[in-house]
């Protein structure tokens, strides 16, 4: 062993060492107890007084202490209160020491937070076992708390992991079904970005407004289930092949479905109740003004905007005045009225993220 090492193993046994802080007004009382603690391999120290006592913990804290009850200024009931109500110095546990012949109060001394009792005069070995046990059960109780903590931590960074790894799998989904009608699968982060903002329009708070930034752009994930010569056909949809279409709705929930989480729940919510209307001419359930979702009509003008502004295999892009024209047209109609004039307040933030995510 080199020096260092050597000195560096007398410095970890020094602070492996328990610090006793022994409490009385009459120090010559401890004196024998003291040589007897010290035989023990334990750092004692002393103090003359509940103030004194209190002064020494906040510098450095032991790992017990002794207290004697009674003392002048502060006797040892208050003493242990106040160390008791001081986070820092809570769980120190305190042993009381009282004379024989004091009428000691022992329920007062466990109600002011003591964890033990001894009487004066001491039986050493009787102090050393009392002394041992406590220190063992604060060390134990130490231990565990270190191990929830750990276990605490360990649970929270799993649970943003999982989250991370839903987040992900739900955006691949919804540009999934993105490519498959839309060369570049902006369309998706386009309409939650505005459908972010007008939430927010709304008043909704931080949160909800994240959920549907990460939830709305698997609106459309249904699409998946959709034939190629339907999904993909120029030119208007024959009637059956419309009814076709329009289960991509259900198709989206039923992908979606079966988590327990919310990102998850709102997504086939949204995926299954975009294509409602205001006026109950939507699909799949025909609802109608409030009894369709709040983000799902939130979703619906959003999704619709940037649909018409987009090409597609069935149409070229509208021209924004148009496009405008017809929301306004159909606010009241396909759209929830109130939001169609908080969509009209926010256009120019709205207009900003089209740029922003143009196709290229
Ligand atoms: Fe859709
Ligand atoms: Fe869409």
């Amino acid at each position: 062993m080199n020096k260092d090492t050597a000195l560096d193993a007398t410095f970890d046994a020094e602070e492996k060492r328990n610090t006793l802080l022994l409490v009385d007004d009459i120090p010559a009382n401890l004196k024998v107890l003291v040589s007897y603690l010290q035989n023990f391999n334990f750092k004692v120290r002393i103090a003359q007084d509940g103030e004194d006592a209190l002064q020494q913990v906040s510098y450095a804290k032991p790992d017990l202490i002794l207290l004697d009850v009674m003392m002048p200024k502060i006797d040892g009931f208050e003493t242990c209160r106040c160390l008791k109500q001081n986070p820092e110095t809570q769980n120190i546990p305190v042993i009381f020491m009282s004379a024989l012949n004091d009428t000691f109060d022992k329920v007062a001394g466990f109600e002011a937070g003591g964890v033990d009792y001894i009487t004066k005069p001491f039986q050493h070995e009787e102090v050393l076992a009392r002394v041992n046990t406590h220190l063992t059960l604060k060390h134990l109780r130490e231990q565990v708390a270190e191990q929830n903590t750990f276990l605490e931590q360990r649970v929270k960074q799993r649970t943003q992991e999982l989250d991370a790894i839903r987040l992900h799998v739900i955006r691949s989904l919804g540009r999934a079904a993105e490519y498959r009608d839309n060369e570049t699968g902006r369309h998706v982060i386009r309409m939650s970005k505005c459908a972010a903002r007008l939430a927010k329009a709304l008043d909704l708070d931080d949160d909800a407004c994240e959920m549907i930034l990460n939830a709305s752009p698997m609106h459309d994930v249904g699409k998946i289930g959709i034939p190629d010569h339907i999904l993909l056909k120029p030119g208007k949809l024959e009637p059956d092949e419309w009814s076709v279409m329009k289960t991509h709705a259900t198709i989206g929930e039923e992908i979606l479905s079966g988590n327990d989480s919310e990102l998850l729940k709102t997504a086939a919510l949204i995926a299954r109740t975009h294509h409602e209307r205001w006026d109950g001419s939507g699909y799949p359930e025909g609802l109608k003004g409030d009894d369709i979702p709040l983000i799902s009509r939130i979703v619906s003008i959003c999704d619709v905007f940037d649909a018409l502004l987009s090409r597609r295999p069935y149409k070229e892009p509208w021209e924004l005045s148009t496009v405008l024209d017809y929301i306004n047209n159909n606010s009241g109609i396909l759209f929830d009225p109130h939001l169609v004039e908080l969509f009209n307040q926010c256009l120019d933030d709205i207009l900003e993220i089209q740029q922003q995510y143009a196709d290229d």
